[in-house]
């Protein structure tokens, strides 16, 4: 803006910028057109203190990321935000961001502006998507707990970070893998730790979130260490392994009823291994052949719609299975229980 425009507009028009601006309207209009002036500069150096160099990643559903250089020539990774972006929630991603970095899990954060809608912060260099791409779909065992401890700190500062994308993890400069992307995260309040069972929502849902997304693309067997921490009666959907047959009626004669226990006693268990062992080998099989013909389109559009599912959604109903799934086992102690009494 022409700053000398400001002395040649009529006095009516400075005194309402200066409203505009919280100014004392009782000073002299040379007083206000001084000030008015220290403001448009200061809003235009800010405006202009990052050069958008390139794009980094591709657009997003609510904005872009670009690499930045301030007047120094560092440079940064900009998120920029649609406007249609809420204060409230740029802010609490930016927050939520700021305090996972505190504790090295994300890049630092360096500003965020509400009024030009956007996030600055290190830059990061490369994702995780990509670097499973190019090494045919291993994921280093050291990897995979740097990935586990991102989990756990993340439930250690209550931060349920709710999108375990692959492109949300990315690599820092000395090969560290980091989280990112904080646009779905929320705090881990008592209501949620209610709504789950648990306060360790990240360990819950991330591991099975994240094998559940890569599924199609990499056997989840390339990720043991991962797998391990994904609760068992979960695991089942990881494995994509069919659900054990629904249990037998029971009978009100006590002598059949015990005859019709033993054998499910009995005759569940291999079936349920032998079931797994042999989804575990489908499984394989068929991941291998994806892995070997998938491109980057094809992943890329797939990791994308499976993105679309809010891991809301998967939380929700993988409670709703693993609630199921207890009332099972429940279900089996008893006959257990029971049989063994018999
Ligand atoms: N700090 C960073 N350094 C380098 N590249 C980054 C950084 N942050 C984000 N990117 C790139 O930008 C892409 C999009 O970023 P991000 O995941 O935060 O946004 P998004 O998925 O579009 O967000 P949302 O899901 O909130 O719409 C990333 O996949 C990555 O390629
Ligand atoms: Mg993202």
């Amino acid at each position: 803006m022409d700053m000398s425009k400001l002395n040649s507009l009529p006095k009516e028009d400075i005194v309402k910028m200066a409203e505009l601006c919280h100014l004392d309207t009782t000073r002299s209009t040379a007083h206000l057109v001084k000030e008015l002036t220290t403001i448009f500069k200061q809003v235009e150096e800010k405006k202009n203190r990052y050069t958008r160099i390139s794009q980094l990643g591709a657009k997003g559903k609510e904005g872009t990321v670009f690499l930045v250089a301030n007047r120094t020539g560092a440079q940064y990774a900009m998120k920029t935000f649609a406007s249609t972006k809420s204060d409230r929630n740029l802010e609490k991603e930016a927050v939520l961001l700021g305090k996972a970095a505190e504790f090295h899990i994300s890049p630092p954060l360096i500003e965020y502006d509400l009024h030009d809608n956007f996030i600055v912060m290190e830059k990061l260099e490369g994702n995780l998507f990509d670097y499973l791409r190019d090494h045919k779909g291993k994921m280093p065992t050291r990897m995979q707990k740097e990935m586990i401890d991102i989990f756990k700190t993340l439930d250690r500062i209550q931060i349920f970070h709710a999108d375990p994308n692959p492109l949300n993890f990315m690599f820092d400069a000395k090969g560290k893998l980091k989280i990112i992307d904080f646009g779905f995260a929320k705090a881990i309040d008592d209501k949620l730790a209610r709504e789950h069972d648990t306060r360790e929502v990240n360990m819950r849902f991330m591991p099975l979130g994240f094998l559940l997304k890569m599924r199609d693309l990499v056997p989840p067997t390339n990720f043991p260490y991962l797998l391990k921490h994904v609760a068992e009666e979960d695991q089942v959907h990881v494995l994509n392994i069919a659900p054990p047959p629904p249990n037998p009626p029971v009978s009100s004669s006590s002598k059949t009823t015990k005859s019709i226990k033993r054998k499910v006693v009995i005759a569940k268990e291999p079936t349920k291994d032998k079931a797994r062992e042999s989804t575990k080998d489908k499984a394989r099989e068929s991941t291998k052949d994806k892995t070997k013909e998938s491109t980057k389109d094809k992943t890329k559009e797939s990791t994308k719609d499976k993105t679309k599912q809010s891991t809301k959604d998967r939380a929700k109903e993988s409670t709703k299975d693993k609630t199921k799934e207890s009332t099972k086992t429940k279900e089996k102690k008893t006959r257990k229980a029971r049989s063994k009494k018999v």
